[in-house]
């Protein structure tokens, strides 16, 4: 049966209500309370909220200190429109960040979303060229296998197929380059006798496209939602960063899922010992409190646009919103109080080992990678040819659903291999106990030995 057929065959769903919700095929438990690591559902079932939602939640649910700041900020001012007020939240949250940011990345611009701040992004780099005289810079180059959102700038710059394919007429023609997925080289290649070939693809699609034409180059530092948590090799980023350099192309790093301390460090950059030129941030920065996301720039970008044309050519009528800004000023207090980065860094470890102990002997579990509480375990047909199951099978969609059942939320991510692929992603809020992520291991565990077995 061909997917066309395989559409028409399948069992029409009625959806009550006049939400036009996310997904279509189910109908949805209906979320009553979220505290801690656990969400209960109105029937009183109990989720372990084992990945944050979309890797997001990071204090935990329900944290009083994040209503009180937003509630205060709601009665002290709520909306002020950012080109005729700063309020003290934005500017505060800014200078947080910034505290944080390794390097001269001193300027924040706060939006609502990730895709938003990546379009933002792109755009800066753009006029950042204009302004330095260098006009005919305006090609973007991404990766293949990322996951940039899904706006139309950003689902350009995306470089997963199978979001773009309905809209392809759509969208800008970007350049791609392999992406640094050791697992399924895409030169077939091991690191290090590869000398990093996947890295050098970006100085041969620059040389080839003509650099006076590349504006930036845009990636995830450690890549999530396509190939779960794939940690690219030490010095991946350091030969990217020189590149770039020579070619006087702006650096990207996309962190809105990794960055906020998700790895174990602010920034997941400061784990490779580089700077980007500029870094977008979302999910985690408000803790899923607030839609939330930003882009931060390094002082000498910003002094270009500041001293030539003087403006930014951008906005955004929720941009710099006081209260989002509130909640995420609220969140990185706990963040930094509660000392929760280095407490990712440290059960981080924990939580890989455990995975590692009580998964990979698994005949279906091909790796485990991750860092902090960024882990993804790739699933595979195969073991030895790393073989992937074909996505007709929804396996990780069932070994996802069967989790749920059990009351334990994941991320998956598919087409890791090309159509085929599947992987799980393991993302818990920061305060998860040692007994939870035990517990955790060996839910996955047995929900794998069941659908294989
Ligand atoms: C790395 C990365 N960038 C951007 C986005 C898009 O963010 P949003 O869904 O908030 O637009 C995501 C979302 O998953 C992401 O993982």
């Amino acid at each position: 049966m061909n997917n066309v057929e395989e559409q028409k065959n399948k069992k029409i769903l009625e959806i009550p209500g006049n939400l036009f919700p996310r997904r279509l095929d189910t109908c949805l438990p209906v979320a009553k309370s979220a505290h801690g690591i656990f969400i209960e559902d109105e029937n009183q079932k109990k989720y372990m909220d084992a990945s944050g939602g979309a890797v997001v939640v990071n204090a935990g649910h329900g944290r009083e200190k994040i209503a009180k700041a937003i509630y205060d900020q709601i009665l002290s001012h709520d909306y002020i429109h950012p080109t005729m007020f700063t309020t003290r939240s934005a500017e505060m949250l800014a200078t947080a960040l910034a505290k944080k940011a390794p390097g001269d990345i001193n300027r924040f611009y706060f939006l609502s979303g990730g895709s938003e701040a990546n379009e933002a992004a792109i755009k800066l780099a753009r006029q950042i060229h204009i302004e330095n005289g260098n006009e005919t810079k305006y090609r973007l180059v991404g990766r293949w296998k990322s996951y940039h959102g899904l706006t139309l700038g950003s689902l350009a710059a995306m470089g997963r197929t199978s979001f773009k394919t309905y809209f392809t007429p759509l969208l800008k023609e970007n350049l791609h380059i392999p992406a640094p997925y050791c697992y399924r080289c895409s030169y077939g290649l091991e690191y290090p006798s590869c000398r990093l070939r996947c890295a050098l693809a970006l100085d041969e699609i620059i040389e080839n496209a003509g650099s006076k034409t590349i504006s930036a180059f845009i990636a995830e530092t450690i890549p999530g939602a396509t190939i779960a948590a794939c940690i690219p090799p030490k010095e991946y980023l350091n030969t990217i960063v020189e590149i770039c350099h020579s070619h006087n192309v702006i650096l990207i790093l996309d962190e809105v899922m990794c960055g906020m301390g998700r790895t174990g460090e602010w920034f997941a950059y400061n784990h490779f010992d580089i700077i980007p030129d500029i870094v977008t941030l979302g999910k985690g920065l408000a803790g899923g409190v607030m839609p939330l996301s930003a882009f931060g720039v390094k002082e000498a970008h910003f002094n270009t646009i500041k001293n030539n044309s003087g403006a930014f050519v951008h906005g955004g009528t929720f941009s710099h919103h006081p209260v989002a800004a509130a909640g995420g000023l609220a969140l990185f207090e706990i963040l930094e109080q509660e000392k929760l980065v280095q407490r990712v860094k440290r059960k981080g470890k924990i939580l890989g080992e455990l995975l590692k102990k009580h998964l990979l002997p698994l005949t279906q579990v091909g790796d485990i990678r991750g860092k902090g509480f960024f882990w993804g375990i790739e699933i595979v047909k195969d073991k030895k040819t790393k073989m992937p199951f074909k996505h007709s099978l929804n396996i990780a969609e069932n070994i996802w659903k069967d989790l749920f059942q059990k009351g334990y939320l994941v991320y998956k991510s598919t087409g890791l291999a090309g159509i085929d692929g599947d992987a799980l992603i393991i993302a818990p809020p920061y305060i998860i106990e040692d007994e939870e992520l035990e517990m955790l291991v060996q839910a996955i565990k047995s929900a794998f030995i069941k659908f294989f077995n």
